[in-house]
């Protein structure tokens, strides 16, 4: 008998299909007009984009990691400030603070949620924390509220990064409207995912806005006028022509990821209560999960892991190493044994397929595969 096919974690290929035609439509009048850089194009996504988040101003910027480095300098955060965050986050969160000259101030995590900790983040926070960038990772919401009480008591700027969580709600309004600045990523893999590098800023704040605007563009306001040092942090008219023709798909992406998730969640939720070593995320009443990733906390990884890969079920480790124990980061002090959830929860996550399209046989194939692990029955 021919082996099933290998499940992939992520598969990017059933996007094409309902958007692919207006993707290549606006591809082709991208080259017509040869309108490659701050084209009208732009504008258009970036308005579309704020509407859907519910923000006054989006703006576009080249890669996620621009977006949050960009917002940074563009509230006015440089030397001489900290900024806490997470070391249990992509490297791009904690490389955007040290871009914008600031010091990165690490706070550990809450092990449910796999979120930055605001019980943490209070005891981290010094005369000098001038922001804090919550991470809304996997697309499981930070807890808004109690980042947005901090804000006011310690009278800090919250920009949220929410590179991996489009889609998500807190207490029922999209998350990246509650920060004064919020980050997103368009990394092809991404909820919403260019054909490349691209990345944006959503805010109601008209300077917050502005600032960005110029810093992407070299620092001008009008044409080789340079009030500020700026960079070359466009989002391109070809990105912009995707992601505008991808826009009116996304909600129905997000539910077709949310709809495999609460598959899973089902099937699996008595292995998760017998605690024999398997945990489903989190599901709380005040959050929707966007479920960009679907993690499992699993005890005896590698095994699992090995197991699920000779089945034919691709798996990933979001992520391995906690940033404060990366080697290039040594210099910044951490060590070992300093945020003990960030590194229990990097010896245990995998993450398991889930992407739109996913077929119904192939979530059933990946239970019932995790199901006769956990029973002890081959596989
Ligand atoms: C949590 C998080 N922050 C920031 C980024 C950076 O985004 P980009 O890859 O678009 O620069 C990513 C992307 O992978 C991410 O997952």
């Amino acid at each position: 008998m021919k082996p099933a096919a290998k499940i992939p974690v992520m598969d990017l290929t059933a996007q094409d299909q309902p958007a692919g035609k207006a993707i290549l439509k606006a591809i082709q009048q991208v080259i017509k007009q040869k309108a490659f850089i701050n084209p009208p194009i732009l504008g258009q996504f970036e308005q579309a984009f704020a509407k859907w988040v519910g923000r006054k101003e989006f703006v576009g910027v080249n890669s996620g990691t621009a977006a949050l480095f960009l917002a940074l300098k563009a509230m006015g955060i440089g030397p001489g400030d900290e900024v806490i965050t997470t070391p249990f986050t992509f490297i791009a969160t904690l490389e955007s603070i040290i871009y914008a000259g600031a010091k990165p101030v690490m706070a550990d995590i809450d092990p449910d949620t796999f979120c930055l900790s605001p019980v943490a983040v209070r005891k981290a926070l010094t005369s000098r924390t001038r922001a804090i960038i919550p991470v809304h990772l996997y697309g499981h919401p930070c807890d808004m509220d109690e980042f947005m009480a901090i804000s006011r008591e310690a009278n800090v700027k919250i920009l949220e990064d929410v590179a991996q969580a489009h889609g998500a709600t807190w207490r029922g309004r999209k998350v990246g409207v509650f920060g004064h600045a919020a980050a997103f990523s368009f990394y092809p893999g991404k909820n919403l995912g260019a054909y490349g590098d691209a990345g944006g800023v959503a805010t109601d704040d008209p300077g917050i806005a502005e600032r960005l605007r110029i810093l992407r563009n070299h620092g001008h306001h009008q044409k080789y006028i340079h009030d500020v040092e700026g960079y070359n942090e466009r989002l391109d008219g070809m990105q912009a022509a995707v992601l505008l023709a991808k826009l009116p798909h996304l909600d129905l992406w997000i539910k077709q990821r949310q709809a495999i998730a609460k598959d899973y969640n089902r099937a699996l939720k008595s292995l998760s209560d017998q605690k024999i070593g398997i945990r489903i995320p989190p599901v709380r009443p005040e959050t929707t999960h966007a479920y960009h990733l679907y993690v499992l906390r699993i005890k005896d990884r590698e095994r699992i892991s090995k197991s699920l890969t000779e089945a034919g079920i691709s798996t990933a480790v979001h992520y391995p190493i906690p940033l404060h124990l990366q080697p290039c980061f040594a210099y910044l002090g951490y060590r070992r044994g300093d945020f003990p959830e960030s590194e229990r929860a990097a010896q245990e996550v995998l993450s398991i397929p889930l992407y739109p399209g996913m077929t119904k046989s192939q979530e059933k194939r990946v239970i019932n595969t995790i199901i006769n692990i956990f029973s002890g029955k081959s596989v």
